[in-house]
């Protein structure tokens, strides 16, 4: 049994890359019988400007989404990043044992910060501190992500080790578990980036609760190449991004693909490739349909992780504080 931790931000959708590259993951890990932490990371979400009317819909529906997903409250930990106050405290200490050379060398940073010169918030800079406090409060020892966060994690396991070396023993050092396939999904209109919530245009992603006809039209404008036939290629980006979607919603493997298509073209394979996504995504609609309509439960499932999570954050900060020097 290992500790396991994993977190999203509340922006707005979740896209099937957010579900692929770490919510299935993770209730994959608790229903193999894992300690499981799970949580919504609100202060990170602010980290760009946010309307706090919508911000507070979309972690409802976030917890609405991990829910339909078979997260299990009785199994995983479930809560809200901000009801924790021990993240940003230990998000304090790390900063001071962080460098700033560290922190400019993330590629995320850099890819969000471009052109805004010194307009970017300082919150977003340090957003990697917040996310290794995150980990490192709870002796993760798996994070389940998609490819983009690695480099995150690997923050992370460098502030441990550099914690440790200076404090004595303190962190677990995490692991990052990235899935071979699936975590790393392309734009549908972009294959050359990653399926991003904060894309242009929505013809970049599937998001979970995109509809039938949604899906339909987004697959068919997806961008491929003028071959003809339907053969899985790395070289082939469009086609490989939509091979992969179709392998991880119908559970086949490529070469089961290839050969449903033989002899086939692009229209067909499209067409079965938006019916496998909306058959897939159907019940999880209906589902978090269900659980939004009671929003009181929600609340009431993040109250109690909250308590379970406080709980394990205050003792990791206690001893924190005493290899720190601050405790009388
Ligand atoms: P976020 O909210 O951007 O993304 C949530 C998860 O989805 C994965 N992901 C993808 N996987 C496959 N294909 C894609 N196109 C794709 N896009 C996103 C991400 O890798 C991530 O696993 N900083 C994190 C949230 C965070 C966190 C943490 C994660 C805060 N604290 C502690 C793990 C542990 C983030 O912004 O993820």
């Amino acid at each position: 049994m290992a500790n396991v931790l994993t977190a999203l931000q509340p922006s707005g959708i979740l896209h099937i890359g957010n579900y692929f590259g770490a919510i299935e993951p993770l209730v994959q890990l608790q229903n193999e019988g894992h300690r499981n932490v799970l949580f919504c990371v609100d202060y990170h979400a602010i980290t760009v400007a946010q309307d706090p009317t919508q911000l507070r819909k979309n972690m409802l529906f976030a917890i609405a989404t991990y829910l339909a997903a078979g997260v299990d409250p009785e199994k995983t930990i479930l809560f809200q990043q901000s009801r924790v106050s021990e993240h940003t405290e230990l998000g304090w200490v790390l900063n001071c044992i962080a460098s700033m050379g560290e922190l400019e060398r993330m590629t995320q940073y850099k890819d969000k910060a471009r052109g805004k010169g010194e307009n970017v918030s300082v919150g977003l800079f340090d957003y990697p501190i917040l996310m290794a406090a995150d980990i490192l409060l709870y002796d993760t020892e798996i994070v389940p992500i998609g490819e983009d966060q690695k480099q995150h994690v690997e923050l992370a396991r460098d502030l441990a080790e550099r914690f440790n070396k200076r404090f004595g023993q303190t962190f677990v050092i995490p692991k990052p578990q990235i899935r071979q396939q699936g975590a790393r999904i392309m734009g549908l209109d972009d294959p050359e980036h990653k399926m991003s919530k904060s894309a242009a245009s929505e013809k970049n992603y599937i998001s979970l609760m995109d509809d039938e006809k949604t899906v339909a039209k987004k697959i068919a404008s997806a961008v491929t190449d003028s071959e003809s036939t339907i053969v899985y290629d790395v070289n082939r980006k469009g086609l490989a991004n939509l091979m992969t979607m179709y392998s991880l919603v119908t559970g086949m493997t490529m070469i089961e693909i290839e050969t449903m298509y033989q002899g086939k073209g692009y229209g067909d394979f499209k067409k079965g490739l938006a019916q496998a996504i909306t058959d897939y995504l159907k019940p999880m609609q209906e589902k978090i349909n269900g659980y939004l309509t009671d929003e009181a439960s929600l609340k009431q499932i993040l109250d109690l992780g909250a308590e379970k999570a406080k709980h394990l954050a205050q003792t990791k900060m206690k001893l924190v504080r005493e290899k720190i020097g601050v405790q009388l």
